[in-house]
């Protein structure tokens, strides 16, 4: 698998391209949530080794987003809706790319090393049943490719899962 923290936009698209494939097999039938975000989360970290530092879920519980599946240091457990990227990308229901995380009102530091971030909804009929999270230790590290491949990994995921309660 290639590790594309400085490669060209081309190659990540490619990159990206075989990512979505393989996660498509590797999620093959299952549609357990733990399992699935599980291997999701380390997929992508693996994949994007060098430039994302954490990746991982929150799934909506009530008011607030809880923890799921992750790879990378431990993170907050619980995030009220509105509050910091996570919480702000759920309420919106839009993918929230934050360049340099200093300069986000209200942004959670769950890693201080972390610059900037990624985070897309998980919505179905426009529910948000939890987010996808990408933080790097580089600024600037998300651009729109990033959005739009992260965004389509989630769909592809949330149309596996079949029931969001764990
Ligand atoms: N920085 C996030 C919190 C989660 S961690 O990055 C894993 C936020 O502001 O919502």
């Amino acid at each position: 698998m290639m590790q594309t923290g400085l490669t060209a936009k081309g190659e990540k698209r490619e990159t990206y391209a075989e990512i979505l494939s393989q996660l498509r097999s590797l999620l093959g039938g299952e549609c357990d949530i733990v399992a699935t975000l599980a291997n999701a989360a380390s997929l992508l970290k693996l994949a994007f080794e060098e430039r994302f530092s954490w990746v991982g879920f929150y799934l909506a519980r009530g008011n607030e987003l809880v923890l799921g599946p992750f790879q990378g240091k431990p993170a907050c457990v619980r995030i009220a809706f509105g509050k910091g990227v996570c919480g702000t990308a759920a309420a919106s229901k839009k993918t929230l790319i934050v360049p340099d995380v200093e300069k986000f009102p209200g942004h959670i530091v769950c890693d201080p090393n972390s610059r900037s971030e990624i985070v897309v909804p998980m919505l179905r009929d426009s529910v948000v049943l939890g987010v996808l999270d990408v933080d790097s230790a580089q600024a600037n590290a998300f651009d729109e490719t990033d959005a739009e491949f992260l965004e389509a990994a989630v769909e592809i995921i949330v149309r596996q899962i079949q029931n969001p309660s764990i």
